[in-house]
């Protein structure tokens, strides 16, 4: 095992909506059913605002990760909030977050990674860590996929849910730290959410501009669900054999791995081919369907709160979405 300048995550935290959605509520919108779902995706049930920002889910989630870490707010030196569903597109989430917080002026910056977001902000947090000017890092996953999920398409409205989860982190040396990101933008066009246009009384072309994208009724994700699923199940395991081949360790010497909630079928066939049993793979998806970027540290959390997942353990977090990216980072708890 190499040991190196990795991160001690200090605090949790985590805010859901009260809001839920039962997959029975869905078979009153759409064509479909609780046995459907069930069998195809693992979910059960999400929650889902009720008008409540996405900004407003971080901070919850942040407060209490602050509190959880036993600091002060001013302590924090960097606060990345990953989203990619913001309530604007400026102020950052990471701004109205800290504004939220109060007493900080620390640099705050957004992300947006899609579902791997979690995973690219904790490998960003070590960097700027192992750097030395900064102590601490406040990041906070928070996600509304219900502001852009067309309710109308049951292929996809199934599948997602609102939740946000944060995590203190500090400087740790010599310890277990590696991580491998990647992305793969020729699969841009398999998940997609247009961002909104504006006139432009400028303007002299009508036809749209190729971008070789899906062009969306109005920004309602589309998603290609058979690649994403085929991207998925290639890239999960390819992300947590390389971070384990970074730290010179095996995937089976890892105490759990925590991957992106998107698919219970495709956390299965990921466990096949690292060799890995169910029992190693944490999972919380039934009660909250595919939260994007918030879903790695709301199956954390859950993990930890309910003693899983312990001080010393061995995990590795994993994401993939759109983009397409992915990326594992594996740290000692
Ligand atoms: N209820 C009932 N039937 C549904 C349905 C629903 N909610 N959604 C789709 N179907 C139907 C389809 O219309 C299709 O019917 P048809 O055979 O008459 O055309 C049938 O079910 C099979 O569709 P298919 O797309 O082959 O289903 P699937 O087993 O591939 O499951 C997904 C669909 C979306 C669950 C699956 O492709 C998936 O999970 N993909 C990855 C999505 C993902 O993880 N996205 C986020 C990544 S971060």
């Amino acid at each position: 095992m190499i040991r190196s300048v990795g991160v001690k995550i200090t605090g949790i935290g985590r805010y859901v909506p009260q809001l839920t959605a039962a997959n029975a509520d869905y078979e009153r919108i759409v064509d479909t059913s609780d046995e459907w779902i069930t069998q195809r995706t693992g979910i059960k049930t999400r929650h889902i605002s009720d008008g409540e920002p996405t900004y407003y889910l971080g901070l919850r989630a942040a407060q209490e990760a602050v509190a959880d870490a036993g600091i002060e707010v001013s302590d924090i030196g960097l606060i990345i909030a990953t989203t990619c569903t913001p309530d604007y597109y400026t102020p950052s989430t990471a701004c109205l977050i800290q504004r939220g917080l109060g007493d900080s002026d620390c640099p705050a910056i957004d992300i947006n990674c899609a579902c791997s977001g979690f995973v690219y902000a904790v490998d960003m947090a070590r960097r700027y860590l192992a750097c030395g000017d900064i102590k601490r890092v406040l990041v906070v996953a928070a996600e509304e996929l219900s502001k852009f999920v067309d309710y109308t398409d049951r292929s996809t409205c199934i599948l997602f849910g609102d939740a946000a989860a944060a995590v203190v982190l500090e400087k740790s040396d010599d310890t277990l730290y590696s991580s491998f990101l990647a992305a793969d933008g020729s699969g841009a066009r398999f998940l997609a959410a247009r961002a909104l246009l504006t006139e432009n009384p400028f303007r002299q072309h009508d036809s749209e501009f190729d971008m070789d994208m899906p062009v969306p009724n109005k920004h309602y994700l589309l998603q290609d669900g058979k690649e994403v699923y085929k991207f998925a199940t290639k890239a999960l395991p390819k992300a947590v054999e390389n971070a384990c081949k970074k730290a010179d360790i095996t995937p089976d010497e890892l105490d759990a791995v925590i991957p992106h909630q998107a698919n219970v079928r495709i956390i299965e066939t990921a466990a096949k081919h690292l060799g890995l049993s169910m029992d190693k793979m944490i999972l919380n998806i039934s009660d909250y369907g595919n939260t994007s970027s918030a879903s790695i540290p709301n199956a954390f959390y859950d993990a930890v709160k309910s003693g899983r997942i312990k001080r010393g353990d061995k995990v590795c977090f994993v994401g993939f979405g759109g983009g397409l990216t992915y990326g594992a980072c594996v740290l000692e708890f």
